[in-house]
């Protein structure tokens, strides 16, 4: 029988690449976070990706990452924030997935994101958090499409649970 892989989704800060690391080494499927495979198959980082070649040409990858993970099975993909805001992506990856949507207020991510690691250029502004606030409302409609995972005030290993036994349940 073939197995699902189980999709994380969600804002920039939500804990998808956190998460889905814990969630993978309870259920022993393997963790790909497409943002680290984008990075290792271009050999630039995001940000100079988005410098150099534009947003679009970061998009394209995405698209590339999607149709390949598509063909997968066994794994807890984390997904870049707007993955699977992009329709082709989202029916790709979803034909097999379970998806979840993690979410947090936009305080909390700023906070979380204090420590940029330079794979979010998006943020890199003058008001991140103004950019949070208008980036959440821009695709506040694309996420609620999924099944949605609260995240605030709780730890990565909570949220864990939570997805699993939401898997468990369906
Ligand atoms: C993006 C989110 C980032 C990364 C890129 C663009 C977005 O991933 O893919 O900076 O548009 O939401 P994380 O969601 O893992 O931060």
């Amino acid at each position: 029988m073939r197995k699902w892989n189980v999709v994380l989704t969600g804002f920039m800060g939500t804990g998808k690449s956190t998460v889905g690391r814990l969630l993978a080494a309870r259920s022993g499927y393997g963790f790909v976070d497409t943002d680290e495979l984008i990075v290792a198959r271009d050999g630039r980082s995001i940000a100079d990706i988005f410098r150099e070649d534009g947003p679009a040409a970061f998009r394209r990858w995405e698209t590339v990452i999607s149709q390949e993970l598509a063909g997968r099975e066994g794994l807890v993909i984390a997904t870049g924030g707007r993955l699977m805001l992009d329709e082709a992506n989202a029916a790709a990856l979803s034909q097999n997935a379970h998806v979840f949507c993690l979410t947090a207020r936009p305080e909390v991510v700023l906070d979380r994101l204090a420590d940029d690691d330079g794979r979010r250029p998006l943020l890199d502004v003058p008001d991140p958090a103004q950019a949070i606030e208008r980036l959440m409302e821009e695709r506040r409609a694309g996420y609620g499409r999924f099944p949605q995972i609260y995240t605030d005030n709780k730890t990565a290993q909570q949220v864990t649970e939570e997805i699993i036994q939401c898997i468990f349940a369906t």
